[in-house]
Formats: structure tokens, sequence, C-alpha cells
């Protein structure tokens, strides 16, 4: 499974790109404003620290303005695909922008029907919000495992991202259940590292390996 980190905060991309895991990048217009800045110059910036794939999410309401904003994020670096929200202007912008080898990450999908519609629409990435279904009470992770079986039955060029992850067991589950990529907040990430029983393993050798000197 490939890991992209959801945040537009540079401290933390560059962080994680240093432990040699992390394979690209997603941003929405949530995480740009929380970094006070505009999604152009932010994901120029995260182009010049990450080589892999990076969102940024274009906002116009209707296909013709997708269209325009998608070539114009496209153009900023090869590796920027355009995230479009789950809507029939973004089937249509999709269309014409995967035509012109665009490459489209279609989000806040929470059925997998909306995902096969993406699919078919010629979407690159399809991206399930896990949590937020989580919050109104439905398996976040139930949906995205049938979505993932769906779009590998197919013969479609699409990979399905797990998002909106709350906590390690969200990984789990989307690596379990064959996800093609997970996109984790900064601070998940750093919980996947640890377990206290490492911890202690650590401390115990390093402690008899200063015994054993002496
Ligand atoms: C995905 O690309 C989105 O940026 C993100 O995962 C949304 O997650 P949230 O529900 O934590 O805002």
């Amino acid at each position: 499974m490939k890991i992209f980190i959801d945040t537009a905060n540079l401290d933390m991309i560059e962080e994680i790109n240093s432990w040699g895991i992390l394979d690209g990048v997603t941003t929405n217009p949530s995480l740009i404003a929380k970094e006070k800045t505009d999604t152009p110059s932010r994901v120029k910036a995260i182009a010049a620290i990450v080589d892999g794939p990076i969102s940024a999410e274009a906002m116009s309401p209707d296909s013709e303005g997708m269209i325009r904003e998608g070539r114009e994020l496209a153009a900023i670096h090869p590796n920027i695909n355009v995230k479009l929200p789950m809507c029939i202007e973004s089937l249509k912008a999709t269309k014409v922008l995967s035509s012109e080898g665009i490459d489209v990450n279609m989000t806040l999908i929470f059925t997998p029907n909306q995902a096969l519609l993406a699919a078919k629409a010629g979407a690159r990435y399809v991206s399930p919000f896990i949590g937020r279904l989580d919050d109104i009470g439905s398996y976040g992770s139930d949906m995205l495992a049938q979505t993932v079986s769906i779009i590998d039955d197919y013969d479609f060029d699409t990979e399905v991202i797990a998002a909106s992850i709350r906590g390690p067991v969200h990984v789990l589950e989307a690596a379990s259940a064959g996800c093609h990529i997970a996109t984790i907040p900064y601070d998940v990430l750093k919980k996947m590292v640890s377990h206290p029983k490492t911890d202690e393993g650590i401390r115990t050798f390093i402690a008899d390996f200063e015994k054993s000197k002496k």
C-alpha cells in the first residue's frame, strides 16, 4: 500500500519524507487554509520536497471552470493531480481532463457507486472518506473495502485512496482491504511507528549492551 500524507504543512511533509516511506501528498482547501497560504504556491513548494503525486483541489462550481482551473494546477508541476468533489460537473470535467493526460482525484466519496462513476469518467484516484462516515454512525471501512473490491474487479486505471483517516486502526483496515493508497495525517503516522513493547525492548537491549561492556 502506498502511503501519502494528508497535510499542507511543509515541516510535517519534510519530516515524514525523511523517513523514506512517503509516496505522495494530499491537500484540501481546509488544510491549505490552516497554513494561511494558497493552493498553487503551496503545491509548488510541496513538489520541491516530495517526488510523488500531489493533490491540489479545484474550487470552480462548474465543469468549464474545473477544466480551466485543473489545467492551471496541473501546469505547476508534472506530479500534480487535480482534486474534484464528487458531483455531475466533476464527472464531466474528469472526462475532459483525463483525456488530456491530467490525473484527477475524485474526493468526498461516500459510496462505492460514486467511486464507480468516477472511475468510469476516468479518475486516476478515488478518495473514499472513512472517518466522516464513522462520524455519522456508518462503517467507513466496510464502504472502503467494497469500493476496493469493485475497482479491482474491472479494468480501471484507478487507484483507491483511503481518506479521512482518524487513527492507526483505519490504516490497518485499509491495508487489510487491499486498498492501493492511504492518505494519513501526521499524528497518525507518528502513532504507527511506536509500540510500548518496542520501546521497552530497546531500553533493555541498550542496558544489557552497556552491562556487557563492563
Ligand atoms: C483527503 O484527501 C482529504 O484531504 C482528507 O482525508 C479529509 O479528511 P478529514 O475528514 O479528516 O477532513
